[in-house]
């Protein structure tokens, strides 16, 4: 489990990237949070620079777009998923478990107690 800030660090509609191995991007979708691989399969682009629109964050370099829910591209150019990772936060902390099994939301108003907000 990685931390990766404090939730209020972290409000709607805003993304962190983490330096992991491979890059992790965490979204804030309208206080849901998300985890994925931040390089965008299509080529090297960081999708934690990308547009985040509801539950879909949009490629900044060719406009793919991946669902955060699933990993799963949307459209064109990309064509494979992104691993997604489940998040949770605990004690007002959020943390990422790299695990590359699909993600399940975290309430951003759900702060307390491992794994009750995931
Ligand atoms: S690098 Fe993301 S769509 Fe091309």
């Amino acid at each position: 489990m990685i931390p990766v800030c404090r939730l209020d660090e972290l409000p709607a509609g805003e993304s962190v990237r983490l330096d992991t191995t491979p890059p992790i991007a965490v979204f804030n979708a309208d206080g849901a949070l998300y985890a994925i691989d931040d390089t965008c399969s299509h080529q090297d682009a960081s999708l934690a620079a990308g547009w985040l629109e509801g539950c879909l964050v949009e490629c900044p370099l060719h406009a793919a777009s991946f669902d955060l829910r699933t990993g799963q591209p949307t459209c064109l150019p990309a064509r494979r998923p992104v691993r997604t990772h489940r998040v949770s936060v605990v004690d007002g902390m959020v943390h990422v478990h790299v695990t590359g099994a699909p993600s399940v939301p975290a309430e951003a108003g759900a702060a307390t107690g491992e794994g009750s907000a995931a």
